[in-house]
């Protein structure tokens, strides 16, 4: 038997190691390797996964991550919850660089990224609430155990990226209902839905974005400072979530497939 994992991190800007004492596994899939490797350390009595969203070195920029490949893996292995960080840029000026938040919507701004796994059928899942309920609250009471006050939702515009918006894109999103902007946000959350597996994202604010009045224009060097200040903090809510997690799935996700007839076979 291979490799075996319950849960899994798919880490974003700053994060491509979480776990120690981890071991390293290269896995394949029919949608090609995932993003890179994949460690797997026991955190808390639960198997654990790691997935560097953009591999080693950042070699996937957000518009070319093999998201298809990515949840396929994790599932392939076992897992069926996923924890999910990102870098945000903040679209409200009380959301500025160092807040943690837990969005609850999303708002897909990107384009030509594929975002399903059934190309044939009539495979329509509900997506209306696209984050797991359980992996939210476990989440933000996790940050609130170490003292973290994490926003308890809120919407993630999602954009093709790679460039930042423009600063009439940037107050459109937020007058639309916007409270954070990222690039990996999607089809991420739309892939592991269709996967039947749990995904809650908890979101670090890095910079506010250009349309928000007191900010600046958005630099990529800005947005990995913010985030490499805050990895700490981070990992440890993180490690405390996943230990946390309860291993019964007692939510919506694992039903997403009822009834469905899938014109392929899931791993
Ligand atoms: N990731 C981090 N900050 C961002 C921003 N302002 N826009 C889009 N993606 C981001």
């Amino acid at each position: 038997m291979g490799p075996t994992a319950e849960l899994a991190v798919i880490g974003g800007s700053g994060l491509y190691a979480l776990l120690d004492g981890a071991t390293e596994h290269e896995v394949e899939t029919p949608y090609g390797a995932p993003s890179g490797r994949v460690t797997i350390a026991e955190v808390g009595g639960r198997r654990v996964a790691f997935l560097p969203r953009h591999g080693r070195d950042h070699r996937h920029p957000p518009h070319r991550i093999p998201y298809r490949a990515n949840l396929w893996a994790l599932r392939s292995l076992g897992v069926r919850q996923v924890l999910a960080p990102c870098a945000v840029g903040g679209l409200r000026p009380e959301l500025g660089p160092g807040t943690f938040v837990v969005p609850d919507q999303l708002i897909d701004r990107t384009s030509g990224r594929v975002q399903t796994y059934y190309d044939t059928g009539a495979v329509h899942v509900s997506f209306a609430d696209p984050y797991c309920p359980v992996g939210r609250h476990t989440l933000l009471d996790a940050a609130a155990g170490r003292g973290v006050s994490a926003v308890d939702g809120g919407t993630m515009v999602v954009v093709e990226g790679p460039r930042f918006s423009t600063r009439a894109e940037s107050r459109w999103y937020t007058a639309i209902g916007g409270a954070i902007v990222n690039m990996t946000g999607h089809p991420e959350a739309v892939l592991a839905r269709e996967l039947a597996l749990c995904y809650t994202p908890i979101a670090l604010v890095t910079d506010l974005d250009a349309g928000v009045e007191a900010g600046e224009s958005v630099t990529q060097d800005e947005v990995f400072r913010v985030f490499a200040e805050n990895i700490d903090v981070l990992r440890t809510v993180l490690l405390d979530a996943v230990a946390a997690l309860p291993a019964a799935r007692d939510c919506p996700c694992g039903h997403a497939l009822d009834g469905i007839s899938l014109p392929i076979e899931l791993p």
